[in-house]
């Protein structure tokens, strides 16, 4: 039998350079109380957010993930030409043809790279990270400009306060590349497919959920699942500089950090609190927190980082990075 070539790969995967963009437009708990019955005492109690950022008409998924792009290019010293795949984790493009990814290549200067959209919802750039690193381990990419970008305005009803005060739009992004080490663990992750109506689109144009059936679900399968990622990785809670899950809800967050202080990570861990400001930005707000965080001198380069995503489906995934 005729035995096929395989290209050569690489011992490991990095993540090169990150960046990030998020619509200039600031929007307060006190201004959506003008619009619905909420308030800023509840949301900042039950949820953790103090503000977030809409986009405006103009800004699209595609106009914001080239933003993060080309900022996370620039971050890795790369050239856009050097990219030779893109990937877009989004679950809220209204139009599904043409794809993101497509869009962003082009848009980018990354001329006749490799392009596809990849729909994980709020766990979406961890499922990207996942794939853009084994396509670099395995030779079918070397440098992978991996995306989560998102517009959640566009399917939240404007005025439904069980979702309007937590979703946001915006983009984040990293340079993934080879290396002779492993600066990229391997994925934990899954389904929890029983939990699937929870978080749906009933109509078809406007998210719903039921809040605490997933808040449940988040603050006890999570931080296992986390736990995984690491033993995974061969890492030990104690080596954990930097936890960043999904900013879903602070008190989430705040139960997931819990759980592995337990289980012996550091009091000095120092976790993603990015939603205060930023809302919940579904598959955009790992790698958006973790750039505002290095922007912020609370990252440094080396630290090692636990990431964990999990949102509709329900689907799940996290690993261990080395934070460029
Ligand atoms: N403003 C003011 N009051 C509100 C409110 C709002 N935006 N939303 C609900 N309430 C009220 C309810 O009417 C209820 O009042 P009652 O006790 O008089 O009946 C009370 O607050 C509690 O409502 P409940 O739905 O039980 O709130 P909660 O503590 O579960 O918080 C969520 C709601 C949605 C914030 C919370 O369930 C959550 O974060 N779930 C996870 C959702 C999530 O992370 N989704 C994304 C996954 S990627």
């Amino acid at each position: 039998m005729i035995e096929l070539r395989l290209p050569k790969g690489s011992p490991g995967s990095r993540i090169l350079g990150i960046g990030s963009s998020q619509p200039e437009r600031v929007v307060t708990n006190d201004e959506l109380s003008k619009i619905m019955d909420t308030n800023d005492e509840w949301i900042r109690e039950r949820v953790g957010i103090a503000e977030r950022r809409f986009a405006a008409p103009e800004d699209t998924v595609v106009s914001m993930a080239v933003d993060a792009g080309a900022k996370a290019i620039a971050a890795s010293g790369l050239n856009p030409s050097d990219v030779d795949t893109v990937l877009v984790a989004n679950c809220t493009t209204t139009v599904p043809i043409p794809n993101a990814a497509a869009q962003v290549a082009e848009l980018i200067g990354a001329k006749a790279a490799g392009g596809f959209d990849l729909n994980a919802a709020c766990a979406g750039f961890c499922y990207a990270l996942a794939a853009g690193s084994d396509m670099v381990r395995c030779g079918s990419a070397e440098k992978v400009l991996v995306i989560g970008a998102e517009k959640l305005t566009d399917v939240v009803d404007p005025v439904d306060r069980s979702t309007a005060i937590i979703f946001a739009d915006g983009a984040g992004a990293a340079v993934v590349g080879p290396s002779d080490d492993t600066g990229i663990g391997p994925v934990a992750w899954g389904t929890a497919g029983d939990l699937v109506e929870t978080i749906t689109m009933p109509n078809g144009k406007h998210i719903y959920q039921e809040g605490q059936s997933v808040f449940r679900w988040a603050t006890t399968k999570i931080a296992p699942i986390a736990m995984r990622a690491l033993e995974l990785a061969g890492v030990q809670p104690s080596d954990v500089d930097v936890l960043i899950p999904h900013q879903a809800n602070l008190r989430i967050v705040e139960a997931i950090a819990k759980r592995l202080r337990k289980a012996g990570a550091r009091e000095d861990m120092v976790v993603a609190d990015d939603i205060v400001t930023s809302g919940n930005t579904s598959s955009a707000s790992i790698p958006i927190a973790m750039d505002h965080m290095r922007a912020a001198g609370r990252v440094h380069s080396g630290d090692v980082a636990l990431l964990i995503g999990f949102g509709a489906g329900l689907s799940y995934a996290g690993q261990v990075v080395i934070c460029p």
